[in-house]
């Protein structure tokens, strides 16, 4: 396999819209109570903004930064921003590896399932301190394969999850990322490191069917052309695999919890 980093996650109108039912009250309920009026906070990986205008929020009169590589996840962010006439929060298009702020500028960095889409983690995180002031907060929350749970689990299941975590090992990702926190963190000199895990959970008929979707569009859409090419499976296995999660949806006893592993850092 190669491991040339391109983010996997893809910019379909599907995967972003599923991206702005995220909110900080529920995705960022661990870093929530550490926000206190006027702080400046970063968003690293923004995508579409819906949770770094709940930060605003929180923050007011303090300032929030929201910053993604992708211009499309930050033009619908600026979109958000007007709905919600949120006047706080400040976007821009720009890389994690080399974020265009200055030393020591605010007092907490959050990034939300971003880390475990990159090739070199530990670089972000040195990128997360600089820009850090001394006692600001690093907050990161990213998927852990190990802990997921999509009952009643199968086969064809176990073999579509086989191919995700080839293509996010291709693109240089890891969907077992998460548990890497504390040790990633103690490495950049990061202390007083707190670690929490939570579930998203997937039980309603238009929750499962959203993340049914989501993996639909990224087995079957976004990257069948390389699962293909790679001759990791034949046209047949992978509709198989990508029929497996119709099955799984439409068994009313079906759910997905999605692991997330949490990790609160002090510079
Ligand atoms: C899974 S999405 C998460 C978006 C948002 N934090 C959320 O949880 O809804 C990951 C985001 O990270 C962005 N991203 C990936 N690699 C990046 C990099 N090197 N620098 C900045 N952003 C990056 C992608 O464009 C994408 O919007």
């Amino acid at each position: 396999m190669t491991t040339t980093e391109q983010y996997s996650g893809g910019y379909s109108p599907l995967i972003i819209d599923q991206f702005k039912q995220r909110t900080f009250a529920k995705q960022g309920a661990f870093l929530q109570p550490y926000l206190t009026a006027g702080l400046t906070v970063l968003d690293c990986g923004c995508g579409p903004g819906s949770m770094t205008l709940d930060i605003a929020e929180l923050v007011s009169p303090g300032a929030v930064f929201g910053i993604d590589y992708s211009s499309i996840q930050i033009e619908q962010a600026l979109l958000l921003q007007q709905q919600r006439a949120i006047t706080n929060a400040s976007f821009t298009t720009g890389s994690a590896y080399q974020l265009p702020f200055a030393d020591e500028q605010f007092d907490v960095v959050f990034s939300h399932a971003v880390l475990y889409h990159l090739q070199q983690p530990e670089q972000v995180l040195a990128e997360f301190r600089r820009v850090l002031k001394s006692g600001g907060l690093v907050a990161l929350r990213d998927a852990c394969h190990t802990g997921d749970m999509m009952m009643p689990w199968h086969t064809d299941l176990a073999a579509a999850w086989d191919t995700i975590n080839k293509v996010f090992c291709h693109q240089g990702g890891n969907i077992y990322f998460g548990f890497q926190h504390k040790q990633l963190l103690l490495e950049q000199g990061f202390e007083d490191i707190t670690v929490s895990c939570s579930y998203d959970t997937f039980a309603s008929d238009a929750e499962k069917d959203s993340i049914r979707s989501y993996w639909q569009q990224f087995l079957n859409v976004d990257h069948r052309p390389l699962i293909l090419a790679q001759q990791w499976l034949t046209a047949s296995e992978l509709d198989q695999q990508c029929a497996a999660l119709d099955h799984w949806c439409a068994n009313p006893a079906s759910f997905f919890a999605r692991a997330r592993c949490e990790a609160i850092a002090r510079k």
